[in-house]
């Protein structure tokens, strides 16, 4: 899929700077010519020379270097490239591409092109999750940048958590996705929820489910592979948010999530919700942590709204609204009234009391029915292999 593509690699002055040495020769390996522009910080972490030679092309940093061609090198560069990718992608650099500011040869570059832009963040945890990061990314993403997300683990600053760059062996894959010919979805905005609502009782307390956030990662990334842009809506899980996400939006209560996903709906054109949204909250939420006084305690719940079916009120045309269905009797027509009570074209149905189907399993044993009544009655399989099928059959044929 590389091959003979011109990518161009930012490289920001992050520790992950390293890594990109080993992008640029992946990206080389696979058949792509590499041009390397690197800001003034990222030579402090590695030499201008190694990415010389490992790319094979002069290295720019400065835009007041000596002339060696002719043309406006920025502008150049900008029109050269098939692809753009930032990797490290530092909370410094989306800030000024998110404002437009244009202080360098890479940001320059970066205002210049009409190529796609790909950003792979990599910062300290409690960096990228500071609002005004988030802000940054949502902003760059809704105006058509790629995000490839970071993973979780330790950091270089010893902290753990999520922050750390994508493996350079997944980035170069999400550009290969990227370029796929033919790949079925793309340009096609797809949106899963995965994982359960936790609702707050107190502060160290809440009410949450049994979800795993499995089926709802694995169909984010079946949705990747066939080349779609993916936007996942997660709960709390313990999962690393699938390589090649357009946006990975972390929820907690059943109000985030329905926030985000109305926000994301609106040009989404499939959209699955594999999450186990908690149907009713805590009335009230304690301040204080509750304290054990009283040999009963009552919780009075009050209910969540509905995401799905209010999806199926907003439904406009040519949107395919997937939901799911966990159930512990008569399957088929709690499922089917679903179909009718949420207004869905399709939904996945499954008996959780059936050994290896349902909550925090590797596998499931699901029914997808449409709309129009038929049915595909699977048998045990993998949510990777599920999320597989209930693609080919939820897709419309003009997406086949
Ligand atoms: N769902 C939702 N918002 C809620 C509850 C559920 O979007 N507040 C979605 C789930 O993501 C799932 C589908 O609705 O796709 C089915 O959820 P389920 O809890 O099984 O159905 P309910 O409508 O809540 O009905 P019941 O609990 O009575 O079975």
């Amino acid at each position: 899929m590389l091959q003979g593509k011109k990518i161009l690699l930012g490289v920001t002055g992050g520790i992950a700077a390293y890594k990109a040495v080993d992008i640029t020769s992946r990206l080389r390996k696979a058949g792509a010519e590499v041009r390397v522009v690197m800001t003034r910080a990222a030579t402090n972490f590695v030499t201008e020379l190694t990415f010389r030679e490992m790319s094979g092309n002069p290295v720019s940093v400065d835009m007041w270097a000596p002339v060696q061609h002719w043309n406006v090198a920025h502008i150049a560069l900008a029109e050269w490239a098939d692809l753009v990718l930032v990797a490290p992608a530092t909370a410094n650099v989306l800030a000024k591409a998110a404002l437009g500011i244009a202080d360098d040869m890479l940001t320059t570059t970066l205002l210049a092109t009409t190529s796609p832009i790909f950003f792979a963040p990599a910062m300290n945890c409690n960096m990228y999750a500071n609002p005004a990061v988030r802000e940054n990314i949502d902003k760059l993403a809704t105006r058509g940048a790629h995000m490839i997300a970071p993973g979780t683990g330790t950091l270089a600053c010893g902290a753990e958590g999520l922050g750390r760059l994508a493996e350079p062996a997944n980035i170069v894959a999400a550009l290969e996705n990227f370029f796929a010919e033919g790949a079925q979805l793309f340009g096609v905005k797809v949106l899963v929820t995965a994982a359960g609502t936790i609702e707050p009782i107190d502060p160290v307390r809440y009410i949450g489910n049994r979800s795993s956030g499995r089926m709802g990662y694995a169909l984010a990334e079946e949705a990747i592979a066939r080349g779609a842009d993916v936007v996942l809506v997660s709960g709390p899980s313990s999962l690393t948010p699938p390589v090649g996400l357009k946006r990975f939006v972390s929820v907690e209560t059943a109000k985030e999530m329905r926030n985000a996903v109305l926000r994301e709906a609106e040009n989404s054109r499939i959209i699955i919700k594999a999450a186990a949204v908690a149907d009713y909250h805590p009335k009230t939420v304690s301040e204080q942590k509750i304290k054990k006084n009283d040999e009963e305690l009552s919780i009075v719940l009050e209910k969540n709204p509905d995401i799905l079916k209010e999806l199926g009120e907003k439904k406009r045309a040519g949107q395919i609204l997937v939901g799911f269905a966990a159930e512990t009797q008569k399957l088929l027509e709690f499922a089917r009234a679903k179909i009718q009570k949420k207004n869905l074209d399709f939904i996945v149905a499954n008996d959780v009391t059936k050994p290896g189907a349902g909550f925090n399993t590797a596998t499931n044993l699901a029914k997808i029915i449409s709309r129009d009544g038929s049915i595909e009655e699977l048998p045990l399989m993998t949510k990777r292999e599920l999320a597989k099928r209930i693609f080919d059959f939820v897709l419309p044929d003009e997406l086949k």
